[in-house]
């Protein structure tokens, strides 16, 4: 959450840094600021409340042109998101201006040391402690920048990535991090400062990450990278795996579009090289380390949040069903909060899009803690998540820039089904006639769900007849009540409808007293064993008057009389149908938002990557 840049090099500062928060502003959009440090050596300030488009207009170019500066887009924790608490902060002499990603917990003892000090403050912030304590120490230090930012740190609780500016030290920009994302690109005589690559690839693909507790004093042409215990560190500059091209929109109205489009092309790259598909041979490279603790682990823990959670839930099914290991799956968030047994020959299984989200963060950690085997499946390469688990294996969806989830999930869902095929085949759980079918099925994957893609304008329609709904029901059972759950949560984050995604059963357990005929109900409704026991469901909902959408697999010749509309799909394996079916529920939740003029790619409240607990 919250998106820093910043800039020190020969080029002009200001459009490097607007054209940074522009790419970084999934990560939060409440408000935006730049201070640059112009020619004159003064540091000039912009920050405002609103979206990064609105505010660039507005900013005086011709006193922001210099080569050194730092800007921030916000996702607001503490404060409301107003002009005042919009980032940079700045201290009481107006010497340091500082963008932070995280929280400072114990601000409040700080500022309290401070304000006894004579500090005065003028924001809701905790950054606007951490500014004023670097001020602070910095006349009670020599005037020392570096030392300053060092030793304020070494006082601080909490989670951080920064950038920080000083008017007396106007050369440097001094980045810092522990438990939020920093990054910088290392140029031709300049430094690109990024929570994340995207703001760093138009300039160059060299990349420098920093760990936590580390700080690096950055200049234009010179690095020095340090732990915040003052010791030195050398790091090999790294490359950025992705072009421009893949976070461009590429002419869609929209990223979440694009994402949703894009995945028949994409999930190839999620199982390329990794499975022969006339034997259904999984090889999973990242794993090799940890293969036999893999295969011999009494209990599986998946542990994710959100739209990866779901996907681990799918993943319970799936190892199981066919490899007949007892999984769990924990919401990151609760995992680490109510003492958890772990062993050591569990294997922890963290499921995560960003790699950076602070609650699977935290839950690889205490897992890691108990001595279990923790294993990654992220998307970001080189993110937090993936540098720390004992191995893993990326899920290749490329760059996801829609802040709904959408081709990451079928990623990781495509990657739960070949770890599944990898352990079943070395566990004999699964017959070979079984392993080729779903090598063919596979195979044919990508077609089957370009088909989907092709009906587009089928699912527009629907959602055209639905954008008006107050509520919405998605239901499924077995390997489908997850995709009910994530198409229930598609359709709230984006269109803000209440949606609720139940097992198919459970209905009438208590939501069945919801349903009206205003109530539209989605029925995950493909062909596999719990498909007769969904129709029961579906009639219990038809004898209320409710709406029933229901998506079908295309040879299911029944559906329409229990229906009144129906998303038919291709069917496919068991294990791969979740993927299939999730296409449709993606489409419906864009297509209503964006009939209701919601703004998909940035939904209120949220934010991509969710780095604060
Ligand atoms: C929903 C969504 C979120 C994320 C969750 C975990 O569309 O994107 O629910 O799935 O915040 O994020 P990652 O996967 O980055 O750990």
């Amino acid at each position: 959450m919250c998106g820093i840049v910043g800039y020190i090099g020969k080029r002009n500062s200001l459009p490097i840094i607007v054209d940074g928060l522009k790419r970084l502003e999934y990560r939060g959009y409440d408000s935006a600021g730049v201070a640059i440090i112009n020619a004159a050596s003064e540091i000039k300030l912009f920050k405002k409340a609103g979206k990064i488009k609105e505010i660039e207009t507005q900013i005086p170019v011709d006193v922001f042109d210099g080569n050194v500066g730092i800007g921030h887009t916000r996702w607001a924790t503490h404060g409301e998101p107003n002009d005042n608490n919009a980032h940079p902060h700045t201290d009481m002499h107006n010497k340091f201006y500082l963008v932070h990603n995280g929280i400072i917990e114990n601000y409040k003892t700080l500022k309290k040391k401070l304000s006894s000090e004579g500090y005065i403050f003028h924001t809701d912030t905790d950054t606007e402690i951490l500014v004023n304590l670097i001020s602070y120490n910095y006349i009670n230090h020599n005037k020392n920048f570096e030392v300053a930012v060092r030793l304020s740190l070494c006082e601080v609780d909490g989670t951080y990535g920064i950038a920080c500016l000083c008017v007396e030290d106007p050369g440097k920009i001094i980045v810092a991090r522990k438990g939020s994302p920093l990054m910088f690109g290392v140029g031709q005589d300049e430094i690109i400062v990024s929570s994340d690559a995207s703001a760093i690839i138009a300039h160059t693909k060299n990349v420098i990450y920093l760990e936590d507790g580390e700080y690096a004093v950055l200049r234009r042409n010179g690095i020095k990278l340090k732990t915040i215990d003052d010791e030195d560190i050398h790091r090999e500059v790294q490359q950025i795996e992705y072009d421009l091209e893949q976070i461009e929109k590429s002419g869609y109205d929209h990223f979440m579009l694009k994402e949703i489009c894009e995945q028949p092309d994409i999930i190839q790259n999620t199982y390329r090289g990794r499975i022969k598909f006339e034997t259904g041979e999984v090889k999973l490279g990242g794993l090799a380390s940890i293969k036999d603790k893999i295969f011999n682990a009494k209990r599986v823990i998946i542990t994710a949040c959100g739209t990866a959670w779901h996907a681990g839930l799918v993943g319970e099914y799936m190892l199981e069903t066919y490899c007949r290991i007892p999984t769990e799956v924990e919401y990151a968030s609760e995992f680490r909060y109510r003492n958890p047994i772990i062993r050591q020959d569990d294997v922890v299984i963290l499921i995560s899009q960003s790699g950076e989200t602070a609650d699977t963060l935290a839950a690889m950690r205490e897992a890691k803690k108990h001595g279990a085997t923790t294993l990654g499946f992220v998307n970001v390469v080189g993110s937090t998540i993936a540098r720390e688990v004992d191995a893993g294996t990326y899920i290749h969806a490329g760059p996801e820039i829609g802040v709904a989830s959408t081709k990451a999930f079928t990623c990781q869902l495509m990657s739960l089904v070949l770890l599944t095929m990898m352990i079943a085949k070395e566990k004999g759980t699964i017959s070979e006639d079984e392993f080729k079918k779903i090598g063919a099925e596979i195979e044919l994957l990508p077609y089957k769900m370009k088909q989907l893609i092709d009906k587009k304008d089928y699912f527009k329609y629907i959602a055209e007849e639905f954008k008006d709904a107050k509520n919405f029901l998605y239901l499924g059972r077995g390997l489908n009540f997850p995709v009910a759950l994530e198409g229930a949560l598609k359709l709230k984050e984006i269109s803000y409808i209440h949606a609720e995604g139940y097992p198919a059963a459970e209905m009438k357990h208590g939501p069945i007293a919801l349903i009206d005929e205003n109530m539209p109900v989605v029925f995950i409704a493909t062909k596999d064993g719990t498909y007769d026991k969904v129709i029961s469901n579906i009639e219990e909902v038809r004898a209320r008057k409710g709406k029933i959408i229901t998506i079908a697999t295309e040879d299911d010749d029944n559906i329409a009389d229990y229906s009144d509309y129906v998303l038919r799909v291709p069917k496919t394996h068991d294990m791969l149908q979740p993927i299939i079916n999730s296409i449709p529920l993606q489409f419906l939740s864009y297509y209503i938002a964006t009939a209701r003029g919601c703004n998909v790619d940035q939904p209120r409240n949220l934010a991509k990557s969710v780095t604060v607990e």
